[in-house]
């Protein structure tokens, strides 16, 4: 069982299971956890949030809402990167 654990300045606010093909911003949803979004399809970057522990695959090409920096920093876009292993996530936005 793979769990996502959400955090905002890092105090847990809840966790989810990780579901196959789900986006996380969805898995948030399920934990109750609201997560700022606005295009949902990786462009606008409003659901930007960092990666505490674990890894998640980006998408190929990277969404217009990513760019190389953000990603080196382990920023995520919650509405269209899928988590396929055990997540930790800032949820506090970094800008
Ligand atoms: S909601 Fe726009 S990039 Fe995720």
């Amino acid at each position: 069982m793979a769990l996502l654990r959400f955090f905002r300045n890092g105090v847990i606010l809840g966790s989810a299971e990780v579901e196959g093909g789900v986006p996380i911003l969805e898995i948030a949803e399920q934990a109750g956890i609201e997560i700022p979004s606005g295009c949902t399809s990786g462009n606008c970057g409003t659901c930007l949030v960092k990666l505490i522990k674990g890894k998640v695959p980006i998408p190929e090409p990277p969404p217009p809402g990513l760019d190389d920096y953000l990603i080196e920093e382990g920023h995520v876009l919650a509405c269209c990167c899928i988590a396929d292993s055990a997540c930790d996530i800032e949820t506090n936005p970094p800008l």
